[in-house]
This record gives structure tokens, C-alpha cells and sequence, in this order.
């Protein structure tokens, strides 16, 4: 197993996404600690994880703030002796109201910039001193297809995708000559709590989908768009997640990989 010993922290890993990377990791033999701001959640992917005989805690964790992520990365030294994998993987698609209108304000701005770009940049900030001393690490950042051009819509939350790209791509060369992988990986259509907002979003705001629930607006988008003609899962992702974390992946870095069914193939 590519993991076995080995310690992962993933953020947001109480749900979507970041549940799919946690099993993904633990699954291939690494310890694995959720930090997350939703305890409730995360203590039952904890309990999944244990109950496959994974070794598995959660730390309380808000990574817009850089104190919080500098205990997250103590509570994994602590809790597992090592720090060998961290994946930024939480992030929001606006304010918490953002699905009541049609163009983000200042607060949605603020707010995917604080989760989707400073949430990474903190994470690497807390980690990158430990794994410098250690000459070992993989960084693994997930941001979105929406990152990879802009579009209508939307505008915030593929703003600070893009921008968590080239976070990655800045700090990959800084951490390459001290054996530190820093990749990305951009997903596409997955439902979760995240796009279950954003059906919400599309069908209040666009009149192409007024009346619509929003699994069918997912369902729709997944139909018009994905050329493989599938819905995306957040096990999926966790594979991607999981090579490019792992050793078999030692000459890749500074690259984002989109996990989306080829809707877009750059
Ligand atoms: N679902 C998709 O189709 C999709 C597509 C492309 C990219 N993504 C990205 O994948 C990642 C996971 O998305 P998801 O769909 O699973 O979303 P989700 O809303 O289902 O889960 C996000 C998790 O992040 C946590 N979180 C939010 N703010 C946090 C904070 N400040 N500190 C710590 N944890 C916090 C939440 O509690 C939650 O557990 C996000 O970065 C998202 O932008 C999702």
C-alpha cells in the first residue's frame, strides 16, 4: 500500500469531496486526520474510517485562519508522530446567502477568496517549515474546472479557483528543490453539499431552470457538458488525489489535473 505509515491531514474532509480523499488515502494504508469546521460530520467519517481499522482523528479547524491551521498540522504531529500528506481541499462557493442572487457581492468575494485561496496559502504556511526540515512532502490542492477559464455566472468562486492554481504552481517551485510535490487537482461535476447549493443557485437565479430541483439542474449540467457522459464522484477524485500524493508521482509537480469527464481538456 502507497500510504502505509504514512500521515495525511485533508481539509473540509467531513463531507463531499474531502470524505472521497479520506477514504481514498486511508483505504491505501495513511493515517488520516479531517480538519474541519463541522464536527458533527467529521466525527462520523472518523468513526467510517476506524471502522475499516484506518487510524483516523479530527482537529477542529477554520483554514482562513493561519493560528488554526498551525494547530491542525500540531494535532497531526501529535496524534501520529509524522506529517507526509496535506490536502487543501475545503472551500465554499460564496457567502452563505450566495444562492439569492444573481451576481456575487463583496461578501462572496471575501469569502471564496478567504476559504478557496487563503485556506490553501495558510496550509502550506503551516506545514511547509515541517516538511522543508524533513526534505519529504505532497501538497495536494483542489481547486475547479471552474479555475481554468472565466465565465458568466459564477465570477468569484472561478476567480479564486484560478488564483489557487497559481498559488500552487508559486509554491511548487519554491518547495521542488527540497523534495516537496505541490499539484493540483480541478473537479468537475460532483454532487454534493457544495453543487446541491449551486443547483439551488441556477434555479433561482437563471430562467432556463426556474422550477427545476437542483439534482436535475446537476443532472442537466452533467448531460450538456461532460463529452465521457458521466457524473464525476468524490471517489474519483480521491484516486486522482491519492497518485498524485503518493511516491509513484515523484516527478510531478506545479501540474492541475481536471477530473472531469473531459469537459475541459486543457
Ligand atoms: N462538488 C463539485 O462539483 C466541485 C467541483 C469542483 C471543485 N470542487 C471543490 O472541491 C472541494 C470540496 O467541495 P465539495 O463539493 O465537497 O463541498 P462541500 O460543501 O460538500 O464540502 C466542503 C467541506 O469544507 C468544509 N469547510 C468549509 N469552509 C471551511 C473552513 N473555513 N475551514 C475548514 N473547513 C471548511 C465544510 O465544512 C465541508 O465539510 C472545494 O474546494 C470545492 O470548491 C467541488
Amino acid at each position: 500500500m502507497d500510504f502505509e505509515g504514512k500521515t495525511s491531514v485533508v481539509t473540509g474532509g467531513a463531507g463531499g469531496i474531502g470524505r472521497g480523499i479520506a477514504h481514498a488515502l486511508a483505504r491505501r494504508g495513511s493515517n488520516v486526520l479531517i480538519a474541519d469546521t463541522n464536527e458533527e460530520s467529521a466525527v462520523k467519517v472518523v468513526a467510517e474510517l476506524m471502522a475499516f481499522g484506518a487510524h483516523a482523528s479530527f482537529c477542529e479547524t477554520d483554514v482562513t485562519a493561519q493560528w488554526s491551521t498551525d494547530e491542525m498540522v500540531e494535532a497531526a504531529l501529535e496524534e501520529f508522530g509524522q506529517l507526509d500528506v496535506l490536502v487543501n481541499n475545503a472551500g465554499v462557493g460564496g457567502a452563505r446567502d450566495f444562492t439569492f442572487r444573481k451576481t456575487p457581492n463583496i461578501d462572496d468575494w471575501l469569502a471564496t477568496f478567504d476559504v478557496n485561496v487563503f485556506g490553501i496559502v495558510n496550509g502550506i504556511q503551516s506545514v511547509e517549515k515541517y516538511m522543508l526540515d524533513r526534505g519529504y512532502g505532497k501538497i495536494v490542492n483542489i481547486a475547479s474546472i471552474a479555475g481554468r477559464s472565466g465565465g458568466a455566472g459564477f465570477t468569484a468562486y472561478g476567480a479564486s479557483k484560478a488564483a489557487a492554481i497559481n498559488v500552487s504552481q508559486a509554491w511548487a517551485f519554491k518547495l521542488a528543490p527540497h523534495g516537496i510535490n505541490v499539484n493540483t487537482v480541478c473537479p468537475g461535476l460532483i454532487w454534493t453539499p457544495l453543487w446541491e447549493s449551486i443547483g439551488e443557485w441556477r434555479s433561482l437565479t437563471s430562467r432556463q431552470h426556474t422550477g427545476m430541483t437542483s439534482r436535475q439542474v446537476f443532472e442537466r449540467a452533467v448531460a450538456e457538458s461532460v463529452p465521457l457522459g458521466r457524473e464525476q464522484t468524490p471517489e474519483d477524485v480521491g484516486n486522482a488525489v491519492a497518485y498524485l500524493a503518493s511516491d509513484r508521482a515523484r516527478s510531478i509537480t506545479g501540474q492541475a489535473l481536471n477530473v472531469d469527464g473531459g469537459i475541459r481538456m486543457n
